[in-house]
């Protein structure tokens, strides 16, 4: 009996053993790099605040980064199990990103991905490649989205926007002027991607059953994306594990959804070949021509749009005008901006559009503030040297990853004066050139891997403000929440909540319920 007992214990205790140098086993790697970090926790290493799921990750290194910064360039740390190297000096970003890209390609996302063979729409997105896949999907994709594609196809924009007038018309003739503003962006955005994507009108702002599934299947389609990246991180101890549970980074009846819609496109397309349309339909497929792409391809190129310029571009949007109806004083500035470029059709031209600069510094300001996506990686392609504190060199080996805290350097008060404070004056003088080029602004990424869609996404949010700004004052009334940090746990980082705002027809409206209800209404809410 006591024998048992013995053999128990030892067994017991070698169990024990064994699993806390499984969780342990690289936590003296940094130390012997000789690069200074935070001791990490048994379980979570250094993202205690992820693991409650309550606040965005970037909040865990935005601690270590205030800790530190001050001290060293760059620690090492543990993202659960996962070994990063922070950089806490913007100058190191810049190398990693941009002069020493050739040696940094990859980036984390395509970890997110355990059975490339399921995940076959995901596996052919640029955000999920590395090596020359990446480069290659990149180069085809891009051609799609040029200045001059987006030109071309900016009657598209435009229809669209009509669409939200109407909307948002409707709504104050209903007496709802005060309408939930996350609500209108996203429905702007399924509408506009998915006629510039597909050429289809997917009906977001009729409330029909076709534009109801599209905002269903988009929003499926992001939250499985989170998912699968708090699974990375939850299973970094034993990755294989993955594998034993279908964890896909898109869910398969969204790849069902948007493949069966694509052949759709294509067959309605076909049936119409007199009309050219000027679109990533048109483009995506004489693409398909010249290089013999699947089906999948071109459902990948289609959703490459979808996923990264959905959501970006939606909350970008909303901030946008978050802020300005919280700072009235702005918005009349840029309003009046817009109102003295404004062409005859009602519209402002596009190559004006895209360089209006109190519009571009409303815009650089909210995405300061709001950094939607606040954190970048980069890993290690080719062995390399950087230097980091007291000209102290460490050798950077190949599946290193590096992570930029981009929020961090955003939001530090050393480089931009009460950094929660939306002022776009700060922008006044062209100065995020100067910021960008020393890797402390950076809100489309930098370097060969930039945001593929900035153009794009700058597109949409700009037509948009232009667009409501000229046909409303947007207020903030008693249901809309107050100026706080970003604090949502989204795929796109922002405010959580619900965003009510007070659209105020700036033409008369006559014979509305609104008129009266406004007329009666002394702190404008309704
Ligand atoms: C205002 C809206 C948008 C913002 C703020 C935004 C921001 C970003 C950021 C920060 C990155 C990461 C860059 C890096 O790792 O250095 C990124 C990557 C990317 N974005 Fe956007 N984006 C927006 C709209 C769009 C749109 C409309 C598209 C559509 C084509 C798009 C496509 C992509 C792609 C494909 C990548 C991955 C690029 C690569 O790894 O090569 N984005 N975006």
């Amino acid at each position: 009996m006591a024998e048992a007992i013995f053999i128990t214990f030892v067994l017991l205790i070698s169990i024990i053993g064994l699993v806390y140098k499984l969780l342990t086993y690289q936590y003296d790697k940094w130390k012997k790099l000789g690069l200074p970090g935070p001791k990490p926790h048994l379980i979570y290493g250094n993202i205690p605040k992820m693991v409650k799921l309550k606040q965005h990750f970037i909040f865990d290194y935005d601690d270590i980064y205030y800790e530190y910064k001050t001290k060293y360039r760059a620690v090492g740390i543990f993202a659960f199990r996962n070994p990063e190297i922070l950089l806490l000096d913007p100058a190191l970003a810049h190398k990693v990103m941009v002069t020493d890209f050739s040696k940094f390609r990859d980036n984390t996302a395509s970890r997110w991905i355990t059975n490339k063979k399921a995940d076959k729409v995901a596996e052919r997105i640029p955000f999920f490649q590395n090596g020359n896949a990446w480069k290659e999907k990149r180069a085809e994709n891009v051609g799609g989205v040029t200045l001059s594609k987006l030109n071309q196809a900016y009657p598209i924009w435009k229809s669209t926007l009509l669409k939200m007038t109407k909307y948002i018309e409707d709504n104050i003739k209903n007496g709802n002027a005060v309408i939930e503003t996350k609500d209108l962006s996203y429905r702007f955005t399924s509408n506009v991607m998915s006629d510039f994507l597909w050429g289809i009108d997917a009906g977001s702002f009729t409330n029909s059953e076709g534009g109801k599934t599209m905002l269903t299947m988009l929003k499926d389609m992001i939250n499985q994306v989170v998912y699968a990246t708090i699974l990375y991180y939850a299973f970094s101890f034993v990755p294989f594990i993955k594998r034993f549970f279908n964890i896909r980074v898109f869910p398969e009846k969204t790849d069902k959804f948007f493949s069966q819609l694509t052949k759709v496109a294509i067959e309605m397309r076909a049936k119409d070949k007199n009309t050219e349309r000027a679109d990533f339909l048109s483009y995506v497929l004489q693409l398909k021509e010249k290089k013999q792409l699947s089906h999948d391809d071109v459902v990948g190129h289609i959703m490459t749009g979808m996923l990264d310029g959905y959501e970006t571009t939606g909350t970008v949007l909303h901030h946008c005008l978050f802020y300005l109806a919280k700072h009235p004083e702005v918005q009349e500035k840029l309003r009046s901006e817009i109102n003295d470029n404004l062409a005859e059709d009602g519209f402002i031209n596009f190559d004006t559009l895209l360089n209006l600069p109190y519009l571009e510094q409303c815009l650089q300001e909210t995405i300061r503030i709001i950094t939607p996506i606040p954190v970048y990686s980069r890993i290690c392609t080719t062995e390399t040297v950087l230097e980091f504190d007291n000209k102290k060199t460490v050798n950077i080996k190949p599946g290193m990853v590096m992570t930029i805290p981009i929020y961090s350097y955003h939001h530090d008060e050393e480089f931009f004066s009460e950094p929660y404070t939306y002022n776009p004056e700060r922008f006044g003088n062209a100065e995020h050139i100067e910021l960008t080029k020393r890797g402390i602004f950076m809100p489309y990424g930098d370097g060969p891997r930039i945001c593929l869609g900035m153009r794009m996404g700058q597109l949409g949010v700009k037509a948009s403000l232009v667009q409501i700004l000229k046909e409303y004052r947007v207020k903030s009334c008693s249901k809309t929440m107050d100026e706080k940090k970003p604090d949502a746990v989204d795929f796109a980082m922002g405010l959580s909540g619900e965003m009510w705002l007070e659209y105020e027809a700036l033409k008369t409206l006559k014979n509305t319920k609104a008129t009266n209800k406004m007329n009666t209404s002394k702190n404008g809410d309704n």
